[in-house]
């Protein structure tokens, strides 16, 4: 039997709950396919701040690196806005993905046809979305130097952040993208801001030297803010997009929102061997975090990409989609998703339903 060793990392927020409703999924989907995962619960964010006052603990980053893969839930906490960047949840997270140098972000955007009315956008411009963000995860403006605070002499402040990019490391993420789109509709928009920056520039040059690689994708590029437009106005007509760390993480939140929420949506962070990272795109919603409201859905989407990028357990990924497909067929919702004809759920019982789907 293959065993699987699985960090969890529950978080803040919402994220404990939706952690528990997972767990219980994919112990019960492993129990199915025959395979063994052993859990080892981990902290991360506000909760590690909390117990070590470090934001990612020195035993943390030891367990995932030792793992077979990662799956987290959601950090952040408005209590925590005003401590240095160093003592902040998010910079927890950031030092998970540099320090097992996660690079490559990988985020679907499939829209569900049960959900084709819960989005914002009218049916007939969403329908055929199927979409993947590929986002550079572990350079860009995030983590370019120099950064940080200064006073101006004769008085005031000044702050800054530097958006760098080598050329390696864009070889490295477009690399990804190109092999990604072959898998696809070989089509590659690659998001840039060349217009205005440097570093963007070098980003254009350096991706179509990769187009020239591989003669058999298409490559189209747009400015940051087109693609923004883009995205609103005809989503369909991406297969992949390429784009750097900000930028991705514009563009993912909106692409997510065209689902009909940002709790559908998972996310996978990896490097070219090494564990990666699974997790939902959204965060620890500190509002309605206890109130048994979330949706559990984006990170039991992330458990499957998991359990297929990861374990190699692909169908047993597809049997856990497969469930999470029949509940919303049968008209059941958590509150983000809820329109007047249909179930609303909390996230336990939500968990529950996928559960019996599983079994049925
Ligand atoms: C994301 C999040 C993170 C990011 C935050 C929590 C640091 O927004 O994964 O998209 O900005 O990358
Ligand atoms: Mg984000």
């Amino acid at each position: 039997m293959n065993k699987y060793k699985i960090v969890l990392l529950p978080g803040d927020g919402i994220g404990p709950e939706i952690t528990k409703v997972t767990k219980i999924l994919l112990e019960n989907i492993s129990k199915k396919f025959s395979f063994e995962l052993n859990f080892e619960e981990q902290l991360i964010g506000g909760s590690a701040i909390e117990k070590t006052s470090n934001p990612l603990p020195e035993r943390t980053l030891k367990a995932c690196k030792e793992s077979d893969a990662i799956l987290m839930a959601a950090i952040g906490d408005p209590k925590y806005d005003n401590l240095p960047r160093e003592k902040r949840p998010e910079t927890g997270l950031l030092q998970l993905r540099s320090g097992l140098e996660l690079f490559a972000n990988i985020r679907p955007v499939k829209i569900w046809p049960s959900l084709i009315d819960s989005s914002s956008l009218r049916p007939e411009i969403i329908r055929n979305v199927d979409l993947i963000v590929v986002r550079e995860l572990t350079g860009g403006i995030y983590f370019g130097e120099p950064k940080g605070r200064i006073s101006i002499e004769g008085g005031g402040v000044k702050a800054f952040n530097t958006m760098s990019y080598t050329s390696g490391e864009i070889d490295q993420i477009s690399d990804i993208a190109f092999e990604l789109a072959r898998t696809r509709r070989k089509k590659i928009c690659s998001v840039d801001k060349a217009n205005v920056l440097d570093v963007s520039q070098l980003w254009r040059e350096r991706v179509n030297l990769q187009a020239k690689r591989n003669p058999d994708i298409e490559l189209t590029h747009l400015y940051v803010d087109n693609a923004a437009m883009q995205l609103v106005k005809d989503p369909a007509q991406f297969d992949v997009i390429l784009t750097g760390n900000l930028f991705g993480d514009i563009i993912s939140d909106e692409a997510a929102m065209l689902t009909g929420s940002i709790g559908m949506l998972p996310s996978a962070s990896l490097n070219i061997d090494g564990p990666g990272l699974f997790e939902p795109v959204h965060g620890s919603a500190p509002d309605i975090a206890n109130k048994n409201k979330a949706n559990p859905i984006a990170m039991i989407l992330s458990a499957a990409m998991m359990l297929r990028i990861a374990l190699k357990e692909s169908e047993a990924a597809a049997e856990l989609e497969k469930a999470v497909e029949a509940v919303l067929y049968e008209g059941f919702r958590t509150a983000d998703l809820m329109d007047q004809t249909k179930t609303e759920l909390g996230c336990k019982e939500m968990g529950e339903k996928i559960k019996n789907a599983l079994n049925s």
